[in-house]
């Protein structure tokens, strides 16, 4: 296999964008950052060097990092941060997965602008499973403040208040065209292709808190792959995308070159939480189109599409072919039962006495001093306590009032596991404070998402509608708006690995936990020792 070297340099560049500039941090300059390019099997080589006056982390968002979890990137988890001036060497080889995944930063909000595409193509001579498209395109969605991210999260912390909304969506860098603004700008994403040629589009959501929509005029999309596994084809002409979520889709440019079709991104959010609700458009257009061609417009789902969520949410399948099986554990050895939400503590400093959290079956995650898993490694005490429980510690039921206490206990838990076990963890969308709809993600695993409801999940029934034999295999999945999750993986990957809600906002309040996957006893079966550079804290 080949060894793919990078350089990323973090630093801090002026960007001008919806008519004020503010200087972002960057990778090499750039954003959206570099696209990272490898084949399955590869040996991915890259060095961080932190230019920047923040502490930095980079996360391979879905990379599976087997035994090398010293490179998954989460701050305080899986790592010490890079301080100002140091660098560290990420090192990692891409083991059964090709598609699209993205890196990002992973301490505090710098992911706003510190992201980029993971491309990695299947290994040399085996072809994609469906039709090989004239060209790729990556597609890069994200949000925009005009404030500097980093002081609107800080801000938020000391108020206990919600942060603010972001400013506007981007494709792409792209805010879309903005009026009588003197200052140069960069204006609207446009995607140029050649009349009756198919492209394959990858998809990333890089936004801190929005889970979108995303349309094209007139064009309909073919899925064939989400979160670096392939799907059964299905055709759509709207994709849903989650933060932490990617989607490969074919796109056939089958209409008249005489027009120019608008591209839209807007939010999901059915929920009564503030949220952007600005509509981002691009354009389609054809090489050969006339330069005043007709326009035409698409109408994004409404803000409270929740339909349209689940519509695509449950068309997904595992393609689950001879060559790509879906490898579902059948015999569960951990079951487990996950609420999750926000509540609120009590906070003397704060705006109202108290504060916003998240938490997970009541716990409220408080970030370590040093990664969870040097402190693992090595056995340092008092880092955390793995009495993370199985199920919530105050019951819940979604279906009647709430009356107990919104509160949450603090605490740096983890759920631990013995290697190989096969675990299943029903997600329950608590809605105790907004009934709000949670993209969850897990490093170091690929899971199956076998089951997926609205209301209480009832372990005496629900089970029964499982779907054990193609379900998607993905590394974030949506908890529906007052409904739950059913995911299956097997731990076969020693090391400490981070579980949480996508939606920056809530990972920031503690909608979070870890797993701590013990070595087993065979070769092979033990995370690698640290690297000699890893960062001390
Ligand atoms: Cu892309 Cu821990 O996240």
């Amino acid at each position: 296999a080949t060894v793919r070297h990078y350089n990323f340099k973090v630093v801090m560049k002026n960007y001008t964008k919806l008519c004020s500039t503010k200087a972002i941090a960057t990778v090499n300059g750039k954003f959206p950052g570099p696209t990272l390019h490898a084949r399955e099997g590869d040996n991915v080589l890259v060095k961080v060097i932190n230019n920047i006056n923040y502490n930095v982390t980079i996360h391979w968002h879905g990379i599976r990092q087997l035994k090398t979890g010293w490179s998954d990137g989460p701050a305080y988890v899986a790592q010490c941060p890079i301080q100002p001036e140091q660098s560290y060497l990420y090192n990692f080889t891409i083991i059964g997965q090709r598609g699209t995944l993205f890196w990002h930063a992973h301490i505090s909000w710098l992911r706003a602008t510190l992201h980029g595409a993971i491309v990695i193509l299947p290994k040399k001579g085996t072809p994609y499973p469906f039709p090989h498209p004239v060209k790729e395109k990556v597609i890069v969605l994200g949000e925009w403040w005009k404030a500097d991210t980093e002081a609107v999260i800080n801000q938020a912390t000391q108020s206990g208040m919600p942060p603010n909304v972001s400013d506007s969506h981007i494709i792409n860098g792209h805010t879309g065209p903005v009026r009588n603004c003197s200052i140069s700008t960069q204006g609207t994403y446009t995607l140029h292709v050649e009349h009756n040629k198919t492209y394959l589009l990858r998809i990333i959501n890089a936004a801190i808190n929005d889970e979108v929509f995303f349309r094209i005029a007139g064009h309909k999309f073919t899925v064939v792959e989400v979160d670096a596994s392939y799907t059964k084809p299905f055709t759509t002409d709207t994709i849903y995308i989650a933060p932490g979520q990617t989607t490969n889709a074919l796109l056939k440019a089958d209409q008249s070159p005489t027009g120019k079709y608008l591209i839209g991104m807007s939010s999901f959010m059915d929920a009564p939480v503030a949220v952007d609700n600005t509509t981002t458009y691009g354009l389609l257009r054809y090489k050969g189109g006339l330069a005043n061609s007709r326009l035409v417009l698409t109408t994004m789902p409404p803000l409270n599409a929740t339909q349209a969520q689940l519509n695509f949410t449950h068309a997904l399948r595992s393609l689950n072919s001879r060559d790509y099986p879906a490898k579902v554990p059948l015999d569960i050895d951990h079951s487990l039962f996950f609420t999750m939400g926000v509540g609120v503590n009590p906070c003397p400093t704060c705006l109202n006495g108290s504060k916003l959290v998240g938490s997970i079956n009541n716990v409220t995650f408080v970030m370590p001093t040093i990664s969870l898993l040097q402190a693992h490694y090595y056995k340092i005490k008092g880092v955390f306590t793995d009495d993370f429980p199985g199920k919530p510690l105050t019951t819940f039921n979604y279906t009647t009032n709430f009356t107990g206490s919104l509160a949450t206990v603090n605490g740096t838990k983890v759920y631990r596991l013995p290697f190989n076990a096969t675990v299943q963890v029903v997600l329950q969308d608590t809605s105790l404070i907004a009934p709000e709809s949670h993209p969850l993600h897990l490093h170091g695993f690929n899971f199956f998402v076998v089951g997926m409801g609205i209301g209480n999940y009832d372990d005496t029934k629900d089970p029964e509608s499982f779907n054990l034999v193609d379900p998607v295999e993905r590394n974030t999945i949506d908890v529906p708006t007052g409904g739950w999750t059913a995911i299956r993986f097997r731990a076969d990957n020693p090391g400490v690995w981070f579980m949480h809600c996508h939606l920056e906002v809530h990972t920031s309040w503690g909608l979070k936990m870890a797993f701590l996957i013990e070595n087993g006893d065979g070769p092979n079966e033990s995370i690698v020792p640290p690297p000699k550079d890893l960062p001390k804290c």
